[in-house]
């Protein structure tokens, strides 16, 4: 019995890597007239992002895409993206729109 809860214990660790953001996947956001997003995981993951740094209550509490609706008033506020993207731990998000939108 214990072997079993410690194999799906195991299972669902590996899972999670598995589909982790960081493990070279790219989201890519599609939605806005700036023009495309690509959000690198493994970019983030450098820099020194934990799971819990993005995927909490007050940012990005599922892991999901597209469970959020990202804006450009939000960032701006210093939250979601803005909450780093602020020009304190990453490039402030006012004036470098071309590091984020890929014109098209
Ligand atoms: C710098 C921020 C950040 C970090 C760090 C981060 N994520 Fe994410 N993750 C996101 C964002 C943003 C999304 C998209 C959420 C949305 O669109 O609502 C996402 C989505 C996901 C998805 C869904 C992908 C898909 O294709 O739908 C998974 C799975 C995920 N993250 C797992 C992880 C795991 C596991 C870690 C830690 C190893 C991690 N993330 C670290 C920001 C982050
Ligand atoms: C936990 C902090 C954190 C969060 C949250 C975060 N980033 Fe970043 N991001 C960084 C850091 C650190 C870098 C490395 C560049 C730097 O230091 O300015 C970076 C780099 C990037 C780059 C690379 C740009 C370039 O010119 O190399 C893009 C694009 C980017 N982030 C988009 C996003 C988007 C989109 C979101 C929200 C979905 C987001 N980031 C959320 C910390 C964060
Ligand atoms: C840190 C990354 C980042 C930077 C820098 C950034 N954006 Fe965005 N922006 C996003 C993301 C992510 C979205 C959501 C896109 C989606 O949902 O497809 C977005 C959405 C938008 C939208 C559509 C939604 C809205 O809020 O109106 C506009 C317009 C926009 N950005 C303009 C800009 C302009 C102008 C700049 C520079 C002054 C800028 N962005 C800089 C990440 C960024």
């Amino acid at each position: 019995m214990n072997r079993v809860i410690c194999s799906i214990v195991i299972s669902l660790a590996l899972a999670a890597v598995a589909l982790a953001v960081p493990s070279g996947k790219i989201i890519e956001f599609n939605n806005s007239p700036m023009g495309l997003v690509k959000f690198d995981g493994d970019l983030h993951k450098e820099a020194g992002g934990k799971c819990k740094d993005c995927h909490n209550d007050a940012m990005f509490p599922k892991m999901k895409q597209g469970s959020i609706t990202i804006s450009m008033e939000e960032i701006y506020a210093g939250r979601l993206c803005g909450v780093c993207h602020n020009g304190e731990r990453a490039f402030d998000a006012k004036g470098n729109c071309d590091r984020c939108h890929i014109k098209q």
